[in-house]
């Protein structure tokens, strides 16, 4: 997210520890395990982190399990180890929380490909239609939105409404244009884009099948069309996951962020894991943004309670409507994360 974006407060955080050294011969992982108990803190970790993250994290999920713990922990403090529409998110639905992020500025450029006065000019130019928007936006989107919806969630959601229903789908034109395949739906789609999901090289990814023919491809729905067309299995960090856990195949190439291979392997160690690659230079895709934070900015931020996500009240409010009604339908539809 860029800077001029952040609140006031949100800018006198982001100076708290940034240039502080941490003594060397702390063991981080006891430092924050103890840190959690004396602050009653949980850690909320999205599959894209670095895997000392994920193995210090109470919980590890996609975003709609993320906002689904978010909405039903006891803990006083939530650290998000994720980007900041996750711990926005989680402070919506815990207003009387401490929500930490451990680097304010692990944005995401799908959320920052939808800037909420542009977004509302086009919302004006299609008065009757609702607007489904993607969790991957900001709380000013959301705020202008009827429903969110998670990669788990979304096509589920979209069928749960009329057939005739006209509907705004946003920020990603990728799963919005994934959706309205498996769906037969027309919904008007926002022009947005995740910077990760869309650089994979498909040329790259059809000299791997040969390579590897034995292997299966699973990628996440972020990814342009040509390459959901010849994926074996498309669904959301969390369904990916289980797909490769319980398909009987032993390999497979993964076309969405890196990080989610440290849980697959930990959950089938003797399958190989190919990480499908970009179109650049490196073998391997990552998040930059959800690669900002590290276990040393996990540790600081527990310790100094800091940064901490805020927002106005009234924004709040109006966020937490659309976001409420995803929870919702979720559990009446039996959907978790
Ligand atoms: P899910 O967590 O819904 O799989 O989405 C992936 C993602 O891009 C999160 O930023
Ligand atoms: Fe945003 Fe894409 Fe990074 Fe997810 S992977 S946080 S959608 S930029």
């Amino acid at each position: 997210m860029s800077v001029q974006n952040f609140t006031e407060a949100e800018k006198l955080n982001m100076k708290g520890f940034l240039d502080m050294e941490i003594d060397p011969s702390l063991d981080l992982f006891k430092e924050i395990e103890k840190l959690k108990k004396e602050k009653n803190a949980i850690v909320l970790a999205h599959y894209y982190q670095e895997p000392d993250i994920q193995d210090i994290a109470d919980y590890v999920g996609d975003s709609l399990g993320l906002a689904q713990k978010a909405a039903n922990t006891n803990a006083d403090i939530i650290v998000f180890a994720g980007v900041h529409f996750m711990a926005e998110t989680a402070k919506i639905l815990n207003p009387e929380k401490k929500v930490l992020l451990p680097d304010l500025k692990a944005g995401c450029s799908l959320s920052d490909s939808c800037p909420p006065p542009l977004f509302k000019g086009f919302k004006e130019k299609h008065p009757d239609h609702i607007v489904i928007s993607y969790i991957n936006c900001s709380a000013g989107i959301k705020a202008l939105s009827d429903i969110i919806c998670t990669s788990s969630n979304a096509q589920a959601i979209v069928e749960s409404l009329p057939k005739d229903q006209k509907i705004i789908f946003a920020p990603d034109k990728n799963l919005g244009g994934y959706i309205n395949k498996q769906t037969g739906r027309n919904m008007v789609l926002w022009n947005g884009a995740c910077m990760v999901h869309e650089i994979f090289s498909l040329e790259k990814i059809t000299k791997l099948k040969v390579r590897h023919p034995e292997a299966k491809l699973v990628a996440h729905p972020e990814c342009e069309e040509p390459l959901l067309a010849i994926a074996d299995f498309v669904g959301s960090t969390t369904q990916i996951l289980k797909y490769t856990e319980s398909d009987t195949c032993q390999s497979f190439i993964v076309a969405t962020e890196t990080g989610i291979l440290h849980k697959m392997q930990q959950a089938s160690p003797h399958k190989t894991f190919i990480a499908a690659p970009p179109d650049n230079s490196c073998a391997c895709n990552d998040c930059p943004h959800m690669k900002l934070n590290t276990l040393e900015k996990v540790y600081m931020c527990m310790k100094y309670e800091l940064p901490e996500v805020t927002m106005p009240e009234d924004l709040r409010l109006a966020a937490r409507k659309p976001i409420q009604r995803m929870l919702d339908l979720s559990k009446q539809l039996g959907i978790g994360g």
